[in-house]
């Protein structure tokens, strides 16, 4: 049966957790191979059987997505997968992690690495498959920064502030590439309740308390629906960014 992204390749990154694994099921879903992509191997083979159990077809790559060599492993793992027809549409540059605390307050031993897999990371992916899709004259690059990319925290600024880099980055790759048909979007979730937030220190202190008067969080679904729902459009319409937060979110 021909499904909405049947015959497309989608490369998810951060696919192990949370938005990406979420991105992921629902792109499989709507008929895209997909290359899913994370560390942790027994996260991905388990959501990589799931998504050929249900009839789709995908394929799980590991390595650090701060890491170009691996990045690079990754694009090239996926342009030699026959099952996705040895092209890739789709990118979903999703990996990435929170660092509790605002400039005074964060662990700084841990700025170099954020920015490493949140900035560096994320640039190389957007500009390596910006390189391909460019050659293909079609194609889409999703790139997921934050409400804190636009609106910076006083408790999560240094975080902010990475987030603030993809999306100056992908918006920069858009004017660079819009004229060869390839649609650059960003996606700026609230907040959504995933490994981020251990991930990134938060306790009941520096988070439950603050968060808890903005009622029901976001799951991962709801970024997911995001992400697939820009994707659906023709391909002369590009929705250059879109923010999804919990209704209750009052800020940031
Ligand atoms: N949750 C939120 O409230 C929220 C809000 C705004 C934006 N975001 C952004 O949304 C994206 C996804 O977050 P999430 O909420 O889904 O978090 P999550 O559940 O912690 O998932 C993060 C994913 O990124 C992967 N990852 C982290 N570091 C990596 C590395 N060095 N190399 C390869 N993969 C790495 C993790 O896989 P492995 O650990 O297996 O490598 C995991 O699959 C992130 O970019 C985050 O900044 C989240």
């Amino acid at each position: 049966m021909n499904k909405l992204f049947s015959g497309k390749t989608a490369i998810i990154t951060g696919a192990s957790s949370g938005i990406g694994r979420a991105a992921a099921l629902a792109l499989a879903r709507s008929g895209a191979a997909v290359v899913i992509h994370a560390r942790r191997k027994e996260r991905l083979d388990e959501l990589a059987s799931e998504i050929i159990a249900n009839g789709g077809k995908a394929l799980s790559v590991t390595g650090d997505a701060g890491v170009q060599a691996d990045i690079d492993a990754l694009l090239d793992c996926a342009l030699a997968w026959n099952d996705g027809g040895c092209k890739y549409d789709i990118v979903v540059v999703n990996a990435g992690r929170g660092l509790a605390g605002g400039v005074l307050s964060s662990d700084e031993s841990q700025w170099e690495k954020l920015y490493q897999i949140n900035v560096f990371g994320a640039a190389h992916l957007m500009r390596r498959a910006a390189q391909y899709l460019v050659k293909r004259q079609i194609g889409d690059i999703v790139a997921i920064s934050s409400v804190v990319g636009r609106n910076i925290s006083p408790f999560s600024g240094f975080y902010g502030s990475s987030k603030f880099a993809v999306s100056a980055i992908a918006e920069g790759l858009r004017r660079e590439v819009c004229s060869h048909g390839v649609r650059i979007s960003v996606v700026m979730p609230g907040i959504v309740v995933s490994e981020f937030q251990g991930v990134a220190g938060y306790t009941e202190e520096n988070f439950g308390k603050g968060v808890a008067q903005f009622g029901k969080l976001l799951e991962p679904q709801a970024i997911a629906d995001g992400i697939h729902w820009l994707l659906t459009l023709p391909p002369h319409v590009n929705v250059n960014e879109i923010m999804i937060r919990p209704t209750g979110q009052s800020y940031p």
